[in-house]
């Protein structure tokens, strides 16, 4: 049975552009929180503090898209897991700007939090990334006409248009 691969639509390639720019911060951000720890530095700090707003925004405008191509594409796991995310960055900014410890105070409970949060968004981004770039397939006879009869898989019968979240 052919399978031809689709041309991605535009909300599908700007997922997956502001998917990449997300998990690219989420690295450099951890990068930069596993070495802050490590040297006690203020500029450090600072950095830390301007990729968490760029982390929280991008991740923000990654929702959009995969919500858009999500309805399209009916991948529901696909919409849930970036607004989860974009939840997630939103209230890992503001668990760090509210409970980092002032200037030598050791770090709180909350800021332990914070830190197992940052390593699950991390892995969360990646895995975003990874299925935003999943393409979507459509399933045609061997003569190459579309599937159209049915929608549901069933006798001698398989749908028309399929994706690998939906597969
Ligand atoms: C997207 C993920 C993250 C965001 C949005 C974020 C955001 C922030 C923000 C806004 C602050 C306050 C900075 C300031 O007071 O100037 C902060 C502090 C902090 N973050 Fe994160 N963070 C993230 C990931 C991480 C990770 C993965 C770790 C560690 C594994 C981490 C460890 C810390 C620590 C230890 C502080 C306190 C620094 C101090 O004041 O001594 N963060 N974070």
């Amino acid at each position: 049975m052919p399978i031809t691969t689709l041309e991605p639509t535009t909300s599908h390639k700007r997922l997956r552009m502001f998917a990449a720019i997300t998990a690219v911060i989420a690295v450099l951000q951890t990068i930069v929180a596993v070495i802050m720890i490590a040297v006690d530095n203020e500029m450090l700090l600072h950095a830390h503090e301007g990729l968490g707003y760029l982390f929280a925004a991008a991740a923000i405008a990654t929702a959009v898209p995969a919500v858009i191509w999500g309805r399209l594409s009916r991948g529901t796991g696909l919409i849930g897991h970036a607004v989860g995310l974009a939840v997630a960055g939103v209230v890992q900014l503001l668990l760090g700007l509210f409970f980092a410890p002032e200037d030598g105070a050791p770090l709180g409970a909350m800021m332990y939090v914070h830190m197992v949060l940052g390593l699950l968004i991390l892995g969360g981004a990646v895995f975003l990334y990874v299925i935003a770039r999943r393409q979507p397939i459509i399933v045609t006879n061997v003569d190459g006409t579309p599937r159209s009869a049915c929608r549901t898989e069933s006798a001698g019968c398989s749908p028309k248009f399929t994706l690998p979240w939906n597969a």
